[in-house]
């Protein structure tokens, strides 16, 4: 009885947000990133390094505190992340997407898609990438285009017409050699914030 109770907590911890299964289908030839010398979510170029989609367990392997390098995150408690992740998971269409450290068992590296289901144009999908985030000991080695190539082929794979993202003026240049564009006239981001909710 109580192995089976281990078994199952061990089960549920190793739990993903959604099937790794799909990360192995992406086809790294069909970005237009350079990747010197080339890798892949399946092949990141270490034996140490793997990209995967975020676990259950993964508050235990610095997700948030990677988070915290990209904006503030709160104190978030076990309970809050594990709610939010089983949210995630019934509603469908989040694909928090990582890389692992697994010398070290910490996530160095992190990317979310979103999926929009849509009406327009024929019951589309829209896919939104948000919080790409790279540890800063681990920058300048490509891991960041290796986390966004993965997601965007990732929307691609899914059914996505189109993926859009918000960022800073400093980091168009970098986006642009993963294909995305600024559209002349269509490519302004406007923000409206609300106060602090109180609880
Ligand atoms: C942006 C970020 C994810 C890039 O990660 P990384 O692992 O260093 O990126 P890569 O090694 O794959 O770099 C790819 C290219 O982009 C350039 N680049 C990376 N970060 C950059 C930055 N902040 N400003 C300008 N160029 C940048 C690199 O010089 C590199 O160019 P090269 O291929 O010509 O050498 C990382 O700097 C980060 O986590 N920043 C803090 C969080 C953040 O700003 N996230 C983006 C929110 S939109």
């Amino acid at each position: 009885m109580g192995m089976e109770k281990n078994g199952n907590a061990e089960g549920k911890l190793s739990e993903y947000l959604y099937p790794p299964e799909i990360l192995k289908r992406l086809d790294f030839s069909k970005s237009p990133a350079k990747f010197h010398p080339k890798i892949s979510a399946v092949d990141p170029g270490e034996d140490w390094m793997v990209v995967r989609p975020l676990q259950r367990s993964d508050y235990d392997k610095g997700f948030l505190q990677l988070l915290s390098q990209l904006t503030s995150v709160g104190n978030i408690t076990r309970k809050q992340y594990d709610d939010r992740f089983t949210k995630m998971k019934h509603s469908g269409g989040y694909y928090v997407t990582v890389i692992e450290d697994t010398r070290i068992n910490k996530l160095i590296g992190a990317a979310t898609l979103t999926i929009e289901q849509k009406f327009i144009h024929n019951c589309s999908l829209r896919g939104r990438l948000e919080d790409v985030v790279v540890n800063d000991t681990y920058r300048g080695k490509q891991l960041g285009k290796l986390i966004v190539v993965t997601v965007s082929l990732l929307a691609q794979e899914l059914g996505c017409y189109k993926m859009s993202l918000d960022c800073k003026d400093k980091l168009i240049k970098f986006y642009e050699t993963l294909g995305y564009k600024m559209e002349p006239g269509n490519s302004n981001a406007m923000n409206m914030r609300y106060v602090k909710p109180l609880y």
